[in-house]
């Protein structure tokens, strides 16, 4: 490894040679502001050195030089600070905001926007240049994301996300010079391309060019109806994440006041999708188990995640008898939420309104799908729900912890590490390893197949059933894996597949981390911290999930599990 000794701000450092002036000034802890540069999962960086936020002063040289592509050389002295540096950058901002929307408080990523906090940073109060402003028509043709191209940058982050991690590649840059935007092929509306809504765009977009659909108002008339009784159920990552909207520590699982606040807002009943997520468990481990035994279509992919169903719909069509038949636990849930429940409760279906917290916006098209039958009404996510709690002038941080209502409230530790990637298998291989060998299962940690790798192998040994499993996070590695199985090398019985890097904790709704993928092992942290404190671990020993089966479903896989839990996939091949 050969090294490289330069000058940064008159200290000496040491970085391999081929680092950039941005990576030696990070050792240094200096910090250079940046706008198009994103360190992104698995290695890959977006640098396309466009927007010059970056500039820093190298002596001998005439031009200010970009320090998130510039690689450092011996001896080189590098001043971050010099005056020329400073100009140049604020005149960068301006030129940027030169031709931007300046109606800051009006945009849904008005104090999370990158570029408003470069100029509050830079104390720039008025935009000295005036000149033609870049005006499109939104793009609001999807349930889930808004693209607003007035307020695009080029930074070309969206790009980089969804082809080189996502290989979904719905967005790239067309047209030249001041008419370049970064669209689909064509100009076509998002809701027609074939994005799956996984929103990973709009967690690296660092102004409010991407955004999800803000359905808060929806959910604000909903609860202010006469007459209806409306409910709410929240997934698992949503409770790993939601606090840091409100500068908790990252990893404080923070359900119990969650729960408050969803009450405070006016929720008649607070449910959790871990209710559902133990239910999917049975029929996903009854599916499985009845593929091995009758020689059924092996390997049986996961089917919780609607951006991974999205893709394999879009990209791989010929697999379609792959994935398990079983609905998401957000449906799941819904179709149970407008029967079972509207049937405890005496109740027209119609009379009640549902509302999904999500970490992920695909689950907001997912819910408009016609085979779903309109049984989740409005979904929002991690973000949304923190708005509504703010907007309603909660304390979020002083709410005492109350529980789920009952019902549909219940769920077991294996239910929340649904929300990591790793945990529906694990889940699945607690249920499966006791209902196969009838024995009680001791230790119910499956280690092996835990952590943030995008793609993790294990073999579990059951018995004498050895289950082959892979999990796998990010679709650019599911196409690996789908790529394995068309070329019929896929030796696995089972695999579990999210569309986002990490899984749900991660997803295109959690609060925005800014390229800090090390928050990611904390919110993992926190599901595992709360499945280790339950009761109960394991989905068959719900008490409310039997008393489902024994009163409502019959059991797992009947004709009326499959009625409502199950659904079925559509080609949406171009
Ligand atoms: Fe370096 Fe944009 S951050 S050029």
């Amino acid at each position: 490894m050969s090294l490289i000794t330069l000058t940064i701000n008159n200290k000496q450092v040491q970085v391999e040679k081929g680092a950039t002036i941005l990576q030696a000034a990070k050792l240094l802890e200096i910090e250079i502001p940046t706008l198009c540069h994103l360190k992104l999962h698995d290695g890959f960086e977006n640098k396309p050195g466009s927007c010059r936020v970056c500039v820093v002063e190298v002596e001998g040289r005439r031009n200010l030089a970009p320090a998130c592509t510039t690689p450092v050389t011996e001896g080189m002295v590098v001043k971050t600070n010099s005056i020329k540096a400073i100009k140049a950058r604020r005149n960068v901002v301006e030129l940027i905001l030169s031709d931007h929307p300046q109606n800051c408080l009006l945009c849904e990523k008005s104090t999370n926007c990158e570029l408003q906090a470069l100029a509050a940073d830079m104390g720039i109060h008025e935009i000295k240049y005036k000149g033609e402003m870049s005006t499109y028509a939104k793009d609001t043709s999807s349930p889930s994301i808004v693209r607003d191209l007035d307020k695009c940058i080029l930074c070309r982050r969206c790009e980089t996300v969804c082809s080189e991690i996502q290989t979904v590649s719905a967005l790239s840059a067309v047209s030249r010079g001041f008419d370049t935007i970064v669209s689909p092929a064509f100009g076509t509306a998002m809701v027609e391309t074939n994005c799956t809504f996984c929103g990973q765009c709009v967690a690296v977009c660092p102004t409010g060019a991407l955004a999800e659909v803000n359905n808060t108002t929806k959910v604000w008339d909903a609860l202010n109806t006469e007459g209806k009784l409306v409910i709410v159920q929240t997934a698992p990552a949503v409770r790993a994440a939601l606090g840091e909207e409100f500068g908790l520590e990252y990893g404080k699982p923070v359900t119990g006041k969650m729960v408050a606040a969803l009450r405070s807002l006016g929720f008649d009943k607070v449910f959790d999708t871990d209710f559902a997520a133990d239910l999917t468990i049975m029929e996903e481990a009854t599916e499985l188990m009845g593929r091995i035994t009758n020689g059924g279509k092996l390997p049986m992919l996961t089917s919780c995640c609607p951006g991974w169903i999205n893709f394999i719909e879009h990209e791989f069509s010929d697999l379609l008898d792959s994935p398990s038949s079983c609905k998401s636990p957000q449906q799941m849930f819904g179709a149970v939420a407008k029967t079972y429940f509207a049937e405890k409760m005496n109740m027209d279906p119609k009379d009640i309104i549902l509302v999904s917290v999500m970490p992920c916006l695909a689950k907001k098209y997912e819910a408009a799908r016609p085979e779903m039958n309109s049984d989740v009404d409005i979904v929002i996510s991690t973000r949304e729900l923190a708005k509504m709690i703010k907007e309603a002038g909660i304390n979020f941080e002083k709410l005492q912890d109350e529980d789920f209502d009952s019902l549909l409230g219940e769920s077991t530790g294996a239910a929340v590490i649904f929300g990591v990637t790793g945990g529906v298998m694990e889940a699945a291989l607690r249920t499966a390893y006791e209902w196969i060998t009838g024995e009680t299962l001791d230790n119910v940690d499956f280690e092996v197949v835990r952590g943030l790798d995008g793609i993790k192998e294990a073999s579990i040994k059951i018995k004498d059933l050895e289950v082959k499993a892979a999990i796998v996070s990010g679709l650019g590695n599911a196409r690996k894996l789908l790529n394995k199985i068309r070329e019929g090398k896929a030796d696995y019985q089972i695999i579990e597949i999210m569309a986002c890097p990490g899984g749900c904790i991660d997803g295109g709704g959690q609060p925005y981390i800014h390229g800090k993928y090390e928050i990611l092992k904390d919110r993992m942290n926190a599901l595992y911290e709360e499945d280790k404190n339950k009761t109960l671990r394991k989905s068959h020993e719900n008490p409310a999930i039997i008393k489902l089966y024994e009163e409502f479903l019959g059991k797992p896989n009947s004709e009326k599990a499959h009625k409502l839990l199950h659904t079925k996939y559509t080609n949406k091949e171009c």
